[in-house]
């Protein structure tokens, strides 16, 4: 199964993989490269096609990861390959930057890294706060129109950012937080990009692993979940004893928590791909098994109601 991202021509598989953890050394403690490899190896070999980076992800590792993957995987034209870039290190501090001149630099550096010649999809991974949205994205553009990437996407976009960037139609995917603790995309940003043919990709599909289905009271966290509100006293426990009603959905269907979550995604309109991080192969191939999931619409209507 293959779905269209926005505009573009670019098909991908809707199940992708997101990498953070991969190379990531800055998000996640103690990572194993050689597991992060595996964990893109699987996807690849799985049939998973969308693959989604950044340079801030190590910083520059894991996009280095996954073009040693590509690479040894050859068949560059059936992978969509997704990077994005706008952080800029100034001694200590890190700034947003999307001066054309920036984006253009950095989507070359992405190139060398990722040992390719073009990127599927780049993605201006935050606003900056004085740059034009329809200037930056008219320096994606311009790449465009020299073949260096194959469509423009943006993150972490307000819905007016949005509006301002697309201002000449030429954002195809907006990826930002959603997912079912977190719906404020539903108010004006889903409607927005349903109504503009932009696909909306979720980041934190599972919330950090909590929509996975596998965490108890008793689970502890020594990431930056420590801190998070979802992992924290009384909501925790409320959160898992919402996620156990989806269980009861799923093992109804014969499959488990991970599998009807992100196949609730897919239901949405313009969420056109997921892209679940993974740390472990099994993880991987087990996410595909989303896509054996119909949900009929007393199941939709049901979760949405459990989230609501
Ligand atoms: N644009 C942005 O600003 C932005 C921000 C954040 C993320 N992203 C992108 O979005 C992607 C997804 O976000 P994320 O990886 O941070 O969070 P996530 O997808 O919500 O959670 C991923 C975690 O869930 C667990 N997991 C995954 N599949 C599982 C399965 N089948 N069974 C059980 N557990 C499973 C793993 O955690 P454990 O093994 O540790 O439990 C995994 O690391 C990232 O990789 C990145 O590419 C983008």
């Amino acid at each position: 199964m293959r779905r269209r991202l926005g505009k573009s021509d670019l098909k991908v598989n809707p199940i992708g993989l997101g990498t953070n953890a991969v190379g990531g050394h800055n998000i996640y403690p103690n990572l194993d490269e050689e597991a992060g490899k595996n964990v893109v190896r699987t996807g690849l070999q799985n049939g998973m096609n969308f693959l989604d980076t950044a340079f801030i992800y190590g910083p520059e590792r894991s996009e280095e990861l996954v073009g040693k993957v590509m690479k040894e995987f050859g068949r560059r034209d059936e992978i969509v390959l997704a990077t994005k870039g706008a952080h800029q290190f100034k001694g200590d501090k890190t700034v947003f930057n999307n001066r054309p001149e920036f984006l253009k630099k950095s989507v070359e550096d992405s190139l060398k890294r990722l040992q390719t010649d073009y990127i599927d999809l780049y993605y201006i991974h935050f606003p900056d706060e004085d740059t034009p949205k329809y200037e930056a994205v008219g320096a994606l553009k311009d790449l465009k129109d020299e073949g260096k990437i194959r469509s423009i996407g943006v993150s972490n976009f307000s819905v007016e950012q949005l509006q301002e960037a697309n201002q000449n139609g030429h954002v195809d995917v907006i990826q930002s937080e959603y997912n079912l603790f977190k719906r404020e995309a539903e108010k004006e940003m889903l409607p927005y990009t349903a109504a503009n043919q932009i696909s909306f990709v979720p980041y934190f599909p599972f919330a950090s692993g909590l929509l996975a289905g596998k965490y108890d009271e008793d689970t502890t966290f020594n990431d930056f979940r420590s801190k998070n509100s979802l992992f924290q006293g009384e909501a925790f426990k409320e959160n898992l004893r919402k996620v156990d009603e989806i269980r009861t959905i799923a093992e109804r269907h014969g499959v488990d928590v991970p599998h009807v979550v992100l196949a609730w995604y897919l239901t949405r309109d313009s969420i056109d791909a997921v892209i679940p991080g993974a740390k472990k192969e099994h993880q991987v191939k087990d996410n595909l098994k989303a896509l054996e999931v119909t949900l009929s619409e007393e199941d939709i209507q049901h979760i949405d109601h459990i989230f609501s």
